[in-house]
């Protein structure tokens, strides 16, 4: 089976390196790819926003299955254009991607399906935000209604800066979305869906601030560990059963079903789990530890989703033990990562590339995520020494990461209030 990735980032190097091992892969062809999936696979140019672009990409190329990894050619309806092409493609169609592309479309689809969710409200003239910053808090939490790399949500004590946020979100002309604060620890529960099968991979938790102690601004993820000791099989069934599986089953009854990746961000609070977003593909970096731990071949797998035959009786393999992933950003990310550094030390087992460009046959950081180092390993500690050895051999002038990926879950302080 020959298969085109579109993306570019860790989330697409980690793709290429499962579908490697799966024996009914012939060819991996990645677009636009990084110096990453360059050494797995043949990196070719594409728009990643022209869906008519990247289905002529595919026809190109005869592509048996295209995957397609970020959010902004979904939305835009690059599943669409391929599948009208006779390519099989994983991932969902323009319209069921508004679950993640509109957060007023998802929160219209979890009332429907009687999924718990925050409270909200979609302010669209700064005339109406004051009034509306005062029915939420404490804790305030504005998100940009539009697609926003995970960078336009800001969750804060201090109303000022809330307003900020949104006063800016609203003079670009993007409508805000205020939401109530959910407490908990997070979950990022990744689901095959097909329709109304659901195959949930197994959950994994994202650290999305920069800092250690989940301290600075958000980020577009700084690592991830699964599976989650401290998360009961019993929640991740309820998960799907009251969660996901309602949510795919409303899709289907709009006449819009879902076919990819559907990823549910949790929190899992004193009265259950309630969803603090969708997203319609796989994430970032959750990804990564995710298929480290996979043993199904991916290509298969995913070719199945594309084809519709997925039931839910699916039974995946996994390797046991866990795996976290840390990833290394470049100086200043998130505000204006500096580019351009070299990086040497980032070629080796458990390092999947992103924001990695090669000149002339040294690799440049080229974007704000440069790399995770991955670790697995039988318990969370050794999983989590494993990954830190690996980002230690990496240097990048300004370079920074997380130190305390996974470290509560290691130390048994992750609790479900
Ligand atoms: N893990 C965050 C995201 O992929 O959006």
């Amino acid at each position: 089976m020959r298969v085109l990735v579109i993306g570019s980032g860790a989330r697409e190097h980690a793709f290429c390196l499962a579908l490697k091992a799966d024996p009914s892969v012939t060819e991996i062809h990645v677009a636009p790819g990084n110096a990453g999936t360059a050494h797995v696979a043949r990196n070719h140019a594409v728009d990643v926003a022209d869906p008519a672009g990247v289905a002529d990409l595919a026809a190109q190329l005869a592509a048996d299955l295209v995957v397609v990894g970020p959010e902004v050619p979904l939305v835009l309806g690059a599943a669409d254009a391929i599948r009208a092409k006779g390519i099989a493609c994983f991932g969902p169609s323009a319209q069921a991607a508004q679950i993640e592309g509109s957060k007023s479309f998802a929160k219209e689809v979890m009332a429907e399906a009687g999924v718990r969710t925050a409270r909200s409200e979609v302010v669209d003239s700064t005339a109406r935000l004051d009034a509306a910053l005062d029915r939420f808090g404490p804790i305030w939490v504005v998100k940009d209604d539009r697609l926003a790399a995970g960078k336009g949500v800001v969750v804060t004590e201090d109303r000022a800066e809330a307003r900020e946020h949104a006063v800016e979100l609203l003079e670009r002309g993007h409508p805000v979305l205020l939401e109530s604060y959910l407490d908990g620890p997070e979950v990022s529960l990744f689901c095959l869906v097909n329709g109304d099968q659901v195959v949930p991979l197994l959950p994994a938790q994202d650290f999305k601030r920069a800092y250690d102690g989940d301290a600075g601004p958000n980020t577009g993820g700084m690592g991830a560990y699964t599976p989650l000791p401290w998360l009961p099989q019993a929640l991740v069934d309820q998960i799907v059963a009251e969660v996901v599986r309602p949510v795919a089953v409303e899709l289907q009854q709009r006449g819009c079903p879902y076919s990819g990746l559907l990823y549910a961000g949790l929190a899992i609070g004193r009265e259950g789990p309630a969803v603090v977003e969708f997203n319609c593909r796989f994430g970032d970096p959750e990804t990564q530890p995710v298929l480290a731990l996979l043993r199904t071949p991916l290509g298969q797998l995913l070719r199945s989703v594309a084809d519709g035959t997925l039931l839910e009786t699916t039974e995946l393999e996994w390797e046991p033990g866990y795996a976290v992933g840390v990833v290394l950003a470049a100086e200043h990310y998130p505000a204006k990562p500096r580019l351009g550094d070299t990086i040497t030390g980032a070629v080796g087992t458990g390092l999947v590339l992103a924001g990695v460009d090669e000149k002339d046959g040294a690799l440049v950081s080229a974007g704000g995520r440069v790399l995770t180092a991955v670790g697995i390993g039988p318990d969370i500690d050794a999983a989590r020494a494993q990954a830190y050895a690996r980002i230690e051999q990496v240097h990048l002038p300004g370079g920074h990461y997380r130190t305390d990926i996974a470290l509560a879950a290691a130390r048994g302080e992750v609790v479900i209030p």
